[in-house]
């Protein structure tokens, strides 16, 4: 394997450019799926793309993708990237860090006058966050075929249904040409913070990724009935929001319970009619519970589900468990891994295993190509946090593993990919 190195203070630089697109007051993003600061940072990437000679198409989901020819242009492609989106108080680099390490790789192989065997491609996917419309993963999940086309556009913004995704790509101009999954991919890599606090107290710069964690996530709605504030005794109440805080301190005590690898988060609730003198008829929240073993993932369901029926049962209440989404435990490709295992080990730099907390766009591509990813510290192991930051040093080491295992795959392939 090569041993190249990324122009570390290019990146940096790049990102920190990116990251005024949305820039909030604390130092973090705000850069929704489909905003018109997303179509923004879309533009600028493009325009990088360009500059450095790739060939750029948008699909009709909105995902981009920016190819550097190979010797071989009919070869499958090596792909890397990840998200522009952001979650609503983002940081600089969730998602950004992936798509500007591919975009350096690129810019590397340029300065060097670099030819690949396989077409070398950087892929930005659309509403990866699952923030403003959910679920998650939502670009790569229609690439993979795992969310048919239509019902992804027709997804409905959380907060204002009458806006869909599809809609907001036709009005922010990425509602593309090209046919969504008409691509092959030999292999995908994708460069990430950790978002966690593993890393950094290990000391290291480097994460092996050797696959993520399972998610579920649920919708539930409590029904009770509303009531008036004053007159209404407490034992008469029907009241969907004492129900509904049961039912999260529920969530949050099935995540303890299945310590130490369970995580389960109430983040979004709806409380309705929301008037401080009714009793409050409905309440809307959202559940997402996560575990690398299927089997726990299975049992935390049906704890959830006891529960929420007891909280309902004894509050009078009605309540609808949907579960929204879902995907099992993901491990990525062992030679794949091993390639950046050996990358890491070429560049000097150390590290250790790990598996991914969060979910990655690298999840769904493990599904039609042979996937890895790497991590990077983040600082204070905090992300999804306008505060989330990462150290130049890091970021660089990640885009040297990136770059030598992106070359050994890229030289490498032959076959047909998926
Ligand atoms: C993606 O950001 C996730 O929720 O894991
Ligand atoms: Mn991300
Ligand atoms: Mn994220």
């Amino acid at each position: 394997m090569r041993n190249l190195t990324i122009n570390g203070e290019r990146l940096w630089a790049s990102l920190m450019e990116l990251a005024r697109i949305g820039a909030t007051a604390k130092g973090g993003v705000c850069r929704l799926a489909a905003s018109d600061l997303d179509g923004e940072a879309r533009r600028l990437f493009i325009r990088w793309c360009e500059e450095a000679g790739c060939t750029v198409s948008v699909d009709r989901i909105g995902n981009i993708f920016a190819r550097r020819p190979g010797r071989n242009p009919d070869l499958p492609s090596v792909m890397t990237g990840s998200h522009l989106d952001t979650q609503p108080t983002g940081g600089r680099f969730d998602g950004a860090y992936g798509v500007m390490a591919g975009l350096e790789l690129v810019r590397t192989l340029n300065d060097l006058g670099y030819e690949t065997e396989a077409p070398v491609e950087i892929v930005a996917w659309t509403n990866e966050e699952g923030s403003r419309f959910s679920p998650a993963m939502v670009g790569s999940g229609a690439f993979t075929g795992v969310f048919e086309l239509d019902a992804a556009l027709a997804t409905r913004d959380n907060t204002a249904p009458a806006l869909t995704l599809g809609g907001e790509l036709e009005r922010i101009g990425f509602a593309g040409p090209a046919p969504v999954g008409a691509r092959t991919v030999a292999a995908y890599f994708e460069a990430h913070i950790e978002q966690g606090p593993i890393l950094e107290a290990a000391g290291l710069p480097i994460g092996i990724v050797t696959g993520a964690q399972g998610q579920r996530w649920y919708e539930i709605t409590v029904t009770g009935q509303e009531a008036h504030a004053g007159p209404t005794p407490m034992p008469r109440r029907r009241d969907a929001l004492v129900g509904a805080a049961r039912m999260i301190d529920a969530v949050n005590k099935i995540g303890h319970a299945n310590a130490p690898y369970a995580c389960a988060t109430v983040g979004f609730v709806e409380v309705s009619p929301n008037s401080r003198n009714t009793i409050p008829g409905r309440v809307f929240l959202t559940v997402d519970f996560r575990h690398p073993e299927d089997a726990v993932l299975t049992a935390m369901d049906q704890e959830l589900r006891a529960a929420c029926a007891i909280a309902a049962a004894t509050q009078n209440l009605e309540v609808d468990v949907k579960e929204f989404w879902y995907f099992p435990p993901t491990p990525f490709a062992p030679d794949l891994v091993g390639k950046v295992r050996e990358a890491a080990a070429v560049q000097g730099l150390p590290h250790q295993d790990i598996i991914s907390g969060a979910g990655h766009d690298a999840v769904y591509m493990a599904r039609v190509a042979p996937t890895a990813m790497i991590f990077v510290p983040c600082v204070g192991g905090i992300s999804h946090n306008e505060i989330e930051d990462a150290k130049p040093d890091d970021l660089t080491a990640g885009g040297n593993v990136l770059l030598n295992a992106v070359l050994d795959t890229a030289d490498a392939v032959s076959g047909s990919g998926s």
